[in-house]
């Protein structure tokens, strides 16, 4: 057998970090290795017990001096400034461990490879100690987009999400929830978290807004969405992000100018065929978190041509088209896709 390699998870007890133990504990290729699995969290789910390959990991807390056991792979599950104390302490002490990163602190580093294996499994290839997994609602949007370049080139995409409230991490998503509670109890709804109520209301995402107008969330689509598909600003992208009270799964409202004139057929094979995208397009039979949730592919549906901007064309094959997407955002959307990157490497 290989000889032993050594991962850590570090964040294990967030939402993100547990979806990533859950992959891990289903990973067919893990199940086949020679691995010890270490597990750290700040205090959540301190001294939880899990399963991987037969072996008991228990969460531990996290110093930074455990990283001088100089683990093969590091997987963060933290915020930027969580990952950035970690990256440099590993730095400033020669380490040569390789991490995986779920924060959007290094993503945008043109030395450092952005990765959803399905689309670009190739950039893993650079020559980097950081690799970072994109923005949820990014890597649900390129993989519609990397699906249907092969039938043409796309010059401009509008999109609009539903972000759900476990978007935000743990916090967030408890505050919906005790927000339920309160208003079923006719008290004051809590609004530590978000500063208003979540539950019944849908605002304007909660990054924050740059001098363009646009917010840190909508950023980062147009500019992760392009270094993903090693595009640069002829790739048009209007986005528009949208917080709304679910518990789990975003959607994003999608309208794709492509460059040739497309058929629902054509669209409908590359999709189908398209690794981790699953077609749910029947009448009355669409994507929504309720269905969504927990699962590992992404869902595409109400696949229709935008009919005003192609009234001149004929009438099966339109250059416009829209697509409603929904996934859940804490597992394609970041630990399952980590996980996939993880097992790429070993
Ligand atoms: N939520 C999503 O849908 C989503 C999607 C894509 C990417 N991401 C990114 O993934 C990362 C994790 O997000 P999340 O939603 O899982 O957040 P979360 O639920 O708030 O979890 C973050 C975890 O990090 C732990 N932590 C913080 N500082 C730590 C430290 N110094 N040492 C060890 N553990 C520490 C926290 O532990 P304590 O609870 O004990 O403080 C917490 O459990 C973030 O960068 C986020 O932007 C999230």
């Amino acid at each position: 057998m290989a000889s032993e390699l050594t991962i850590a998870l570090i964040g294990a007890g967030g939402l993100v970090g547990q979806v990533i133990i859950d992959c891990l504990q289903n990973s067919v290729k893990i199940k086949n290795s020679n691995i010890m699995f270490r597990f750290f969290t700040r205090e959540t789910k301190l001294n939880s017990s899990y399963i991987i390959n037969d072996k008991n990991v228990i969460i531990e807390r996290f110093e930074l001096s455990v990283l001088l056991n100089n683990f093969n792979y590091v997987l963060l599950a933290t915020e930027n400034d969580t990952s950035k104390e970690i990256i440099d302490y590993s730095n400033q002490h020669n380490l040569k461990t390789r991490f995986i990163d779920s924060s959007s602190q290094y993503r945008l580093d043109n030395s450092m490879p952005l990765v959803i294996p399905e689309v670009n499994p190739y950039d893993l290839q650079l020559n980097s100690n950081i690799i970072s997994s994109p923005n949820c609602t990014t890597t649900f949007l390129v993989m519609l987009l990397a699906a249907l370049t092969p039938l043409s080139s796309i010059s401009r995409v509008i999109v609009s999400t539903y972000q759900s409230a476990s978007g935000a991490g743990i916090k967030g998503l408890e505050e919906l929830k005790q927000q339920t509670k309160d208003w079923s109890n006719d008290q004051p709804l809590k609004k530590d978290f978000w500063g208003k109520p979540l539950l019944f209301n849908v605002f304007s995402h909660n990054s924050t807004l740059q001098q363009n107008l646009y917010n840190s969330e909508e950023m980062k689509i147009i500019n992760e969405t392009r270094k993903i598909l090693h595009k640069g600003n002829e790739l048009k992208i209007v986005p528009t992000c949208i917080r709304v009270p679910v518990l789990t799964s975003h959607c994003e409202s999608i309208n794709i100018e492509f460059v040739n004139n497309l058929s629902k057929d054509e669209i409908l094979k590359k999709l189908t065929n398209f690794p981790g995208i699953s077609v749910m397009d029947k009448e009355n039979d669409f994507p929504e978190p309720s269905k969504c949730s927990g699962k590992s592919d992404i869902y595409v549906g109400r696949i229709r041509p935008d009919l005003d901007m192609n009234a001149n064309t004929d009438v099966t094959h339109f250059r416009y088209w829209n697509f409603f997407v929904c996934g859940d955002q804490l597992v394609k959307g970041s630990g399952l896709n980590s996980v996939q990157i993880l097992e790429k490497l070993i």
